[in-house]
């Protein structure tokens, strides 16, 4: 069950390198590990180092949308373009503020901008990776969407809608 935060979880586009990097020290190297495909934990300060470009991409190349609570860091979306209107969706919690409905909240209202309709929205996790599989099939349910299962990984492909006129 999802737990609804009392304090408001705000979405920005205005991301730093030090916010990432606190968000980055908050997770458990489970987490890390499940973001970023690693075979063993890595310390948190190597992972920022190594994923940097992607933590922190934005426009043209895609984007990157934090959410805080207070003047934390809680979370981090990251869309990177891969092709033509084809995007890859990476996602960060930190442990203390999992399940709590925020990756389901910066999903949501970035794929609501109409930067973003027609494009396709692709998703690539461990198959056992059941947080991210519930995150990504549930709310997205309804949608045309596509999936292949490849070995120990899982891939999703959503077209967000076009913007009703
Ligand atoms: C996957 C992840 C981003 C989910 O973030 P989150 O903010 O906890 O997700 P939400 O609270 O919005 O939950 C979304 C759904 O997933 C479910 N969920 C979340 N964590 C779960 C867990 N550990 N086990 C089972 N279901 C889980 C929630 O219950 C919710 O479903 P519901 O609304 O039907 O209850 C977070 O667990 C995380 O950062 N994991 C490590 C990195 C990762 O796996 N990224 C995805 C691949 S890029």
């Amino acid at each position: 069950m999802t737990t609804v935060i009392a304090e408001p979880v705000v979405v920005s586009h205005d991301v730093t390198a030090d916010q990432v990097r606190v968000l980055v020290g908050d997770c458990s190297p489970e987490t890390l590990r499940r973001r970023f495909f690693l075979p063993a934990a890595l310390e948190a300060g190597e992972v920022f180092r190594r994923y940097r470009r992607f933590l922190l991409i934005g426009p043209p190349s895609g984007a990157s949308v934090l959410a805080t609570v207070g003047s934390r860091p809680v979370g981090l979306l990251n869309l990177v373009a891969v092709g033509d209107r084809l995007v890859e969706v990476g996602l960060l919690v930190a442990d203390p503020w999992q399940r709590r409905g925020i990756a389901t909240h910066l999903l949501a209202s970035e794929l609501a901008r109409p930067r973003w309709a027609g494009w396709t929205v692709r998703a690539t996790v461990q198959a056992d990776n059941q947080a991210a599989r519930r995150l990504l099939f549930d709310p997205l349910r309804g949608r045309p969407r596509r999936s292949t299962a490849g070995g120990a990984e899982l891939t999703v492909e959503v077209v967000v809608p076009e913007a009703r006129r």
